[in-house]
Formats: C-alpha cells, sequence, structure tokens
C-alpha cells in the first residue's frame, strides 16, 4: 500500500486558499480546502491544520498509516541554494531569496512539528510548483501520453510557464520558464481594469466580451511574445505593484496609483479607452500567445492531446480556443488548476513513485468528479436545522421538489452529498435556478452573488443533451470550458448564456452524479429543458458552504427561497423579487 497525505499552504501571507488530501495507491480519498472548514476566503496560512485533520478523519487513514508528505513547493534548502546558483550566474541579485532562508526554514520547522501533533513521521518530499501542477493534470487525465502545459503567475522562484512531454506516464520537461509571463500579464491587465488580482481575472474575462479588442490589441501586442518554447516578455512582478488598498488614505493612495501607472503600462491606456475595450484586448493576446506556446510545444512533443493546468487554465475562454485549435485533438483541464489543487500532483507523483518502488503500476485514470469533501448524516441535517430554528418537513422526492420549484422560478440551495474540492459547485453544495428566466439572475444576485452585472451564470445539462445545445460539444463536467450556444438554444436558456452568445457548461452524468442528473431530468419533463442554472452555494464573499450550519446560516441570511437539505425541505419565507436593498 502507498498512503500519502499531501497539503498546500503559502509560504508567506496567504493569497490562495490551503488544502489537504490523501491518496491511497493513486485513489484520492479525501481533499478539502481549508477555507471552506476555517469560514475565511482564502485562508491558507501554514500550517493548513484544519484541512489536514478532516482529510484524516474522513479517509478514515491512521498517522501510521501514511507512508510519505508531499508538499507542492521545493524545500527552503533547494530554494536558496537556486538563489545563490542564480547569483554566481550573474543573474541580478534578488535579496529577497536569500532574506527569505530563515523564514522558509521556520515554515520549515511549523510543517514538522504540525505532523508531529498529528502522530505522523512519514518522510516529507518536497515538489517543484510546476511539476506538480503538470504532474495533477496528467495523473488524473487518463492520457498517459500528451503535451502537459501549466500556465500560473509564479510558482518557485518567479517560474510561470512550463512544458512536457509525457509518454507511460513519465513527464520529460522541455522546460521552464523563469520569469513574469501570462499569469502576471493578465493580473496587471485585473488590475489596470479595476479589478482585484487573484480575484477579478475571471471578471476580466467575462468584461472582455462586451468589449472591442482591436482599439488597443496594437498597443499590447509586445508585451508577450511567443517563439519556439521561449517567452519574451515585458512583464515583470512591478507591473503588479504597489497594489491599491481602498483604505489608503487619498493622497497616499494617489500616490500609489500613479506609482503603479509608471509599472504597469495597461493602466495608462484606462485614460482614453474604455475597460471592456482593454479587457477583451488582454482575453485576446492571452489566448493568441497561449494558442501560439501550445502549437510550438506540439510540434517538440509531436502528442496532439494536451493536459492543461496553473491558474491560467481557470480561464474557460482561453481554454475553449485552445480545444478548438485544428492541431488538438484533445484538452484535458483539471477541474481545480488554481493554486488550491496544486497539492494534487504533488501528492499523486509521490504516490505513484512508491508504487513502482513497490513494483506496482500507477493507473492513470479520467478524473470523474470533485466530490472528496465532507459528506453528512441525516441526523447531522436536522441537528443543524433545529439549531437554527428553522422549520422544516421531509420530503419523499427531493429531486422532484427540487424541480418543481425551480420550474416554479424559485431560487433553491441544494445541499447533497460530499463536498466539491475546487472553486466550481457541481451539483453537491449548489444554488439552482431557471435558466429560461433571465430576470432569475437579478433574484440571485440580490443577496446571495453580488455579481457585476456583466458576470454570467453557468448552466447544468444532461450529458445526453449536450450536442443539441452547444457546437462541438464534448464531455464537460467541471465548467472550465466555454462552447458556443447552438443558435437555436439561445432565447430558450437565456440565463445561462454570455453575451458572445458562449457558455462554460457542466455535463451531468447520470452514473456519477444520479441524484443530481434527476434533478435536472425532472426538470425536463416539466418544462422540456434538459438544463438548469448552477452557481456556487455560498453568499458573496463566503468561502461554498460545507456543513448543514453553513447552509443553514444562508437560509437566515435569506440568501436563498428555499433550501433541500438531503430530505429535508426549508421554506425560507422570502420572495427575492420583492425583497429591496
Ligand atoms: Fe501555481
Amino acid at each position: 500500500m502507498a498512503t500519502v497525505l499531501g497539503f498546500y499552504y503559502y509560504w508567506t501571507t496567504s493569497n490562495h486558499e490551503g488544502s489537504a488530501i490523501i491518496v491511497k495507491d493513486g485513489k484520492i480519498l479525501a481533499a478539502i480546502e481549508e477555507d471552506r472548514i476555517t469560514r475565511v476566503k482564502h485562508d491558507g496560512n501554514i500550517p493548513v491544520w484544519n484541512s489536514i485533520k478532516e482529510v484524516m478523519r474522513i479517509s478514515g487513514v491512521r498517522p501510521e498509516e501514511i507512508d510519505a508528505v508531499a508538499i507542492p513547493w521545493e524545500s527552503p534548502r533547494v530554494k536558496y541554494i537556486k538563489g545563490l546558483t542564480e547569483v554566481l550566474q550573474g543573474k541580478p541579485f534578488k535579496p529577497k531569496r536569500l532574506i527569505m532562508y530563515p523564514y522558509w526554514r521556520l515554515n520549515d520547522m511549523n510543517i514538522r512539528s504540525t505532523l508531529n501533533y498529528f502522530d505522523i513521521h512519514a518522510p516529507i518530499y518536497y515538489v517543484n510548483h510546476h511539476e506538480s501542477h503538470a504532474a495533477s493534470t496528467l495523473l488524473t487525465s487518463g492520457l498517459e501520453d500528451s503535451t502537459v502545459i501549466t500556465l500560473d503567475r509564479s510558482g518557485d522562484r518567479y517560474e510561470s510557464v512550463g512544458v512536457w512531454k509525457a509518454q507511460d506516464n513519465e513527464m520529460k520537461k522541455l522546460t521552464i520558464i523563469n520569469g513574469c509571463t501570462f499569469g502576471t500579464f493578465f493580473a496587471a491587465a485585473t488590475y489596470a481594469v479595476g479589478f482585484k488580482i487573484n480575484d477579478g481575472e475571471g471578471k476580466t474575462m467575462g468584461l472582455a466580451s462586451y468589449g472591442d479588442y482591436s482599439k488597443t490589441y496594437n498597443k499590447i501586442k509586445d508585451l508577450l511574445k511567443v517563439k519556439g518554447l521561449k517567452i519574451k516578455s515585458k512583464i515583470n512582478d512591478g507591473i503588479i505593484k504597489p497594489r491599491i488598498d481602498i483604505n489608503d488614505d487619498r493622497l497616499f493612495a494617489l500616490y500609489r496609483h500613479l506609482k503603479a501607472e509608471k509599472n504597469n503600462p495597461i493602466i495608462k491606456l484606462t485614460r482614453r479607452y474604455k475597460n471592456e475595450d482593454i479587457a477583451a484586448a488582454a482575453q485576446k493576446l492571452l489566448e493568441d500567445r497561449v494558442k501560439e506556446l501550445v502549437k510550438n510545444s506540439i510540434k517538440k512533443t509531436g502528442e496532439a492531446r494536451i493536459c492543461l493546468s496553473g491558474g491560467v487554465a481557470l480561464n474557460m475562454k482561453m481554454n475553449q480556443r485552445v480545444r478548438e485549435m485544428p492541431e488538438v485533438e484533445e484538452v484535458y483541464i483539471f477541474p481545480n488548476p488554481g493554486d488550491p489543487g496544486v497539492v494534487v500532483g504533488a501528492t499523486m507523483l509521490v504516490c505513484k513513485n512508491l508504487m513502482e518502488q513497490e513494483g506496482r503500476e500507477f493507473h492513470n485514470e479520467r478524473m470523474k468528479h470533485t466530490y472528496y469533501g465532507t459528506g453528512y448524516k441525516d441526523k447531522d441535517v436536522t441537528k443543524a436545522l433545529e439549531e437554527y430554528r428553522l422549520d422544516y418537513q421531509k420530503i419523499k422526492n427531493p429531486e422532484k421538489t427540487a424541480a418543481e420549484l425551480i420550474n416554479n422560478d424559485k431560487v433553491v440551495g441544494w445541499f447533497q452529498g460530499r463536498l466539491e474540492f475546487g472553486p466550481r459547485a457541481l451539483g453537491n453544495r449548489s444554488v439552482l435556478a431557471d435558466p429560461r428566466n433571465e430576470k432569475i439572475k437579478d433574484k440571485i444576485n440580490k443577496y446571495l452573488k453580488k455579481r457585476d452585472w456583466f458576470m454570467p451564470f453557468a448552466p447544468s445539462i444532461l450529458s445526453e443533451a449536450k450536442e443539441e445545445y452547444f457546437e462541438n460539444a464534448v464531455e464537460a463536467p467541471f465548467m472550465i470550458m466555454g462552447f458556443d450556444v447552438k443558435k437555436d438554444k439561445l432565447k430558450e436558456i437565456p440565463a445561462v448564456v454570455h453575451v458572445d452568445n458562449t457558455a462554460r457548461p457542466q455535463t451531468v452524468d447520470k452514473k456519477v452524479n444520479p441524484s443530481y442528473w434527476k434533478v435536472i431530468k425532472e426538470f425536463e419533463k416539466l418544462s422540456g429543458v434538459p438544463v438548469i442554472l448552477n452557481t456556487s452555494f455560498n453568499r458573496h464573499g463566503q468561502p461554498m458552504v460545507r456543513s448543514p450550519q453553513d447552509a443553514a446560516l444562508h437560509v437566515v441570511w435569506g440568501c436563498v427561497e428555499y433550501l433541500i437539505m438531503h430530505n429535508c425541505l426549508v421554506d425560507a419565507k422570502v420572495d427575492l423579487s420583492k425583497m429591496r436593498l
């Protein structure tokens, strides 16, 4: 047996949620993000104690059964040696890399003492951050031979892009680029158009569909160039610094803004051009340059099947453009491509190595779902509802009841099974609504989401109906790939179609999530439409709900009109369309 505990945390201040996972013989037993438990959004501070405890509890793995611990960062010693080597090679001296050493060592000690607390004494394996991103997508793709590409803002040092040729599950590194590229560029554009870095990149993508890229494309196109597997970049970390804090006093904020403008040439464009035009140009440049890199990578590897990961792969429009390339045969995007998911790669890789040392074969199987988090018993549900003094009734057919409520224009909180691991609610911690009613978006936004007007909602569709609704449809269970909606369906499901006539659907397979599939099927029986609107079950600014208590609290807050949790129905006794803010 090879049982590996993995966890992700951030070295300094947290800007991504931490996470933990248990993998046994190549199978994920449990995985969860720290902030789902602590209820502090993006909580990732060392030592992600809660998520480690939770994956141990869910999996039932005892401390003495853990054979190894995997961490998706290089070890402090390797970081230090590489930093020193760069200095000796004549590269610019980065004092931070050397000064940080004691801090990294301290964190290292924190990790060991945390493991001691859990009575885990297995060896710790540090895995390079980009290699971990790469393994996360390759080893869950079912594609043993493929081209693996990772794209993020920065991993160890300023590593931001990696390309591997995968053969028989072995990754041969072709390049890792140590410099700011796609991720930092898109963060800079995000900052320039007024959104928060590491949070608003999806908004920049959403806004882009409203703009005309041609107005500013030529002004930014030289910021990034691709030649072979090399990227010529005029981007550096200064482009996104300093960040403006809205709490700054006005004069100081002005000073910081002027300084930011000096570093970030995209900000200057905001004086003359609309934000949506700048966002459109940034999105187009990202798509064009990534496509070039994909094309060049295929030439080098000879493999037209692509595995993608890294935070930039959350950009579903870019993913769509890659999938549509004539050179590309298939694209697999790891469902949790940002940093909380990087732990999967490091842990899988360590597990694979242990299995091979034992003379056993690692089976690369396509990930079908992300339901690896906490699950609850019926008695936990009723206890939480009673705790929050919510009246409820037991129902015999929760799926049918949900479909009827959705068909009657109600906004329904839907809580079943185990929590999703990753950024998307995929039918276990979801808020559901009727996709035929465009105005339903206002109801959802009023108390629950408070989304910007240009941000679309996404559909869940019966897998067997995908060809009817989407051009070039393929199985897409993770809401991470864009598709063009067929012309004759645009008016049928307006609440889940973006202004550019695309959508990022979740195809729901009856075998993978029978209960959620049944909700959509029952809705189809009532409406003739095999599609429902699905958004994550969390109030704006909150992490996705995990426990029955979290869901009950959302009813108290008045975020949903009904809650169906296991076989309990709660009428929140609110009509969101009549509520005034
Ligand atoms: Fe990353």
